[in-house]
């Protein structure tokens, strides 16, 4: 008989551990500005081989200084793929500049670097790249088309920590990759961002504009409390708590990737026994995906009913999301704005009404992702249209 406990289709897996580095915080003096969140940073740096990483109050927050920190503004146009979280668009719209939505490859949900070609003008100044549930996009390709153009790349990696392409880990392509640490992703702080850079400038510039624009940081000030702001900027810190789970999350993110990677294998060699259910590559010429989620796409023909497949699995208690619901491009704000129209981005729009996003986090049990397996199963049945 079926296990009746509910799956969650996230869990953040916090423990004491992170309960006693909070309370040390508490307890301290400092609560931003401080040693623990230089730590975190440092540990970031390490595991994703970058000169630098810079933390931040969301991956939000990062993609926007990303853009706004090089001077990105009216009048600039910022490639961004038309299959994403809304975030990687409005980061563009936050600078008044123009995004310019690109569709994704059917068969990884990536930025096509053919369409990014085809999208870049005079007016270009930025791409911002997704690596899609983990899987890097082809950087060297669209590196070559950005180049060209004379447009930087960033990179959002909010779901794609530690993912490589060739022998490098994604956020070291782009002049910035960032993370999220939002609670259901690889690791959280609550909520939080990281940036990665090997430009030394830059880092400079990020750290500058992620606090008001201030020439001088608490540490360096010769005079308590004074300081003289020569550039806009933010207020887009991460504080010491949030850096103190995030720290201790690192201790343990080496055993949450593998036992993501364990249940991704496991659900998907279930999932392999259904004819209408595909499942996009973890590996693709460099790109060697980590684990999100797992996405059943279902068939383009549209035999098989999406949101009946998610109902019948929320109603036996797996729980799903959707990546993404819908076409950035086609989402009200951008519609009303821009004047995109259904049929414009047809990859994207099937994807967005086709997949069902499943569980594979370190929080499922022994035979879940069997279980899980089998429920879509059952429900492929119930949803397909006759
Ligand atoms: C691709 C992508 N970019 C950006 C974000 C936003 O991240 P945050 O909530 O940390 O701002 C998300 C959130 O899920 C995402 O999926």
């Amino acid at each position: 008989m079926m296990s009746s406990t509910s799956i969650p289709f996230g869990k953040p897996m916090l423990d004491q551990d992170e309960i006693d580095a909070v309370v040390k915080v508490l307890q301290g003096p400092q609560l931003v500005h401080g040693q623990v969140t230089r730590d975190f940073e440092a540990a970031f740096a390490e595991r994703a081989g970058s000169a630098h990483a810079i933390s931040v109050s969301s991956c939000t927050a990062g993609l926007h200084l990303s853009l706004f920190a090089q001077d990105v503004g009216p009048g600039d146009e910022v490639v961004v793929p038309a299959f994403t979280h809304v975030a990687t668009a409005h980061a563009a719209e936050y600078c008044q500049a123009k995004p310019i939505f690109v569709d994704v490859q059917a068969d990884t949900g990536n930025i096509d670097p053919d369409g990014i070609a085809d999208a870049v003008t005079d007016a270009t100044r930025a791409v911002t790249v997704v690596h899609f549930l983990g899987l890097p996009c082809e950087m060297d390709e669209i590196n070559a088309i950005a180049d060209k153009a004379g447009a930087f790349v960033v990179e959002d990696c909010a779901i794609a920590l530690d993912a490589t392409y060739g022998n490098r880990k994604v956020g070291n392509f782009g002049a910035t990759g960032c993370f999220s640490f939002y609670p259901v992703k690889h690791m959280t702080t609550i909520e939080g961002g990281m940036m990665t850079t090997n430009d030394d400038e830059l880092a400079a510039t990020l750290r500058q504009r992620k606090a008001f624009g201030y020439d001088k940081m608490l540490g360096q000030r010769a005079k308590p409390g004074i300081y003289d702001v020569n550039v806009l900027g933010y207020n887009y810190r991460m504080n010491e708590v949030e850096a103190a789970v995030g720290l201790t999350q690192m201790s343990k993110l080496d055993g949450f990737q593998a036992q993501r990677a364990a249940n991704f294998k496991s659900l998907k060699a279930v999932l392999s026994e259904i004819d209408e259910v595909t499942v996009f590559e973890s590996t693709r010429g460099k790109a060697q995906a980590t684990y999100y989620c797992l996405n059943a796409v279902m068939p383009e023909d549209g035999s098989v009913d999406r949101d009946t497949v998610v109902a019948e699995l929320n109603a036996q208690g797996i729980g799903t999301s959707v990546h993404y619901p819908g076409a950035v491009p086609l989402m009200t704000y951008y519609r009303e704005k821009y004047g995109y129209k259904t049929g414009q981005f047809p990859v994207s729009e099937w994807l967005a009404d086709q997949t069902v996003s499943l569980p594979v986090g370190p929080h499922l049990a022994e035979g879940d992702a069997e279980r899980i397996g089998n429920a879509v199963k059952q429900a492929v049945r119930a949803a397909k249209r006759t």
